[in-house]
């Protein structure tokens, strides 16, 4: 199975994408995970990256796909994948389509502007594994500690009210146009993010057809 998370900053792409990938089997990959791990080595093209990602901005359509094609022939791969907030422009998602990667389903996850700000500034990131906690929603049991690895929780330094914002606008302008471009092939289905985390979780299961 091939599966495109899409959906604005925070609405719980990642969270979803944790959960479906143990159901399935199959790994999730994000593509923003991918580029803070590039920018944590130190490499020079991590020092390229840090500075349009801290401040909300896509990375070259270029750049990203070099790291996709990379993750996609990993062995794990052989039995389908998760995109987690890949493709992101029209550009990305004709690249997938050269490449004959054919997906099964497109799920955006709708969440409005509100929440999302209010869910983006309870966030916490593992620094070791990525595995992500709200200190609200969804806590760690240790706190400060990851439940998965034992790493250490941190806030991401693009988690910042004016930077938020900003990826916001980024999002409608560039990545919420991929809606009509996925509606038009017949793949997209939707669920709604606006809830507690169990119902998100059903509407999830209900939007891919695994819930009546
Ligand atoms: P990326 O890491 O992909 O960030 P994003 O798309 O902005 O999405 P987030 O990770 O912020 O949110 P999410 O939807 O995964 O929500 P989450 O599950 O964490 O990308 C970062 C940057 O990398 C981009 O800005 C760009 O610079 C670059 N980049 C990445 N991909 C690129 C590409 N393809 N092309 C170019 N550049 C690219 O949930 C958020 C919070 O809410 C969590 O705390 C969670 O616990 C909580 N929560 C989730 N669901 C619920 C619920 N139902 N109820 C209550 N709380 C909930």
């Amino acid at each position: 199975m091939k599966l495109i998370m899409l959906g604005p900053p925070g609405a719980g792409k990642g969270t979803q994408a944790e959960f479906l990938s143990e159901k399935y089997g199959i790994p999730q990959i994000s593509t923003g995970a991918i580029i803070r791990s590039v920018i944590a080595s130190g490499s020079e093209f991590g020092k390229k990256l840090k500075d349009l990602i801290d401040n909300g901005n896509l990375i070259s359509d270029e750049d990203v796909l070099k790291l996709v094609k990379e993750r996609i022939e990993e062995p794990d791969c052989a039995n389908g994948y998760i995109f987690d907030g890949f493709p992101r422009t029209i550009a990305q998602a004709e690249a997938l389509i050269k490449m004959d990667i054919v997906i099964d389903k497109v799920l955006s996850i709708e969440l409005s502007d509100e929440e999302i700000l209010k869910r983006l500034s309870g966030r916490r990131e593992c620094a070791s594994c990525r595995a992500t906690y709200h200190i609200e929603d969804k806590p760690s049991k240790v706190e400060g500690k990851c439940d998965r690895c034992g790493g250490e929780l941190i806030c991401r330094e693009d988690d910042k009210p004016e930077t938020i914002k900003h990826r916001l606008a980024v999002y409608y302008e560039s990545t919420a146009p991929l809606k009509a471009f996925y509606k038009e092939k017949g793949l997209l289905v939707t669920a709604h993010g606006q809830k507690l985390l169990e119902d998100t979780k059903r509407e999830v299961l209900k939007a891919l057809g695994e819930l009546k």
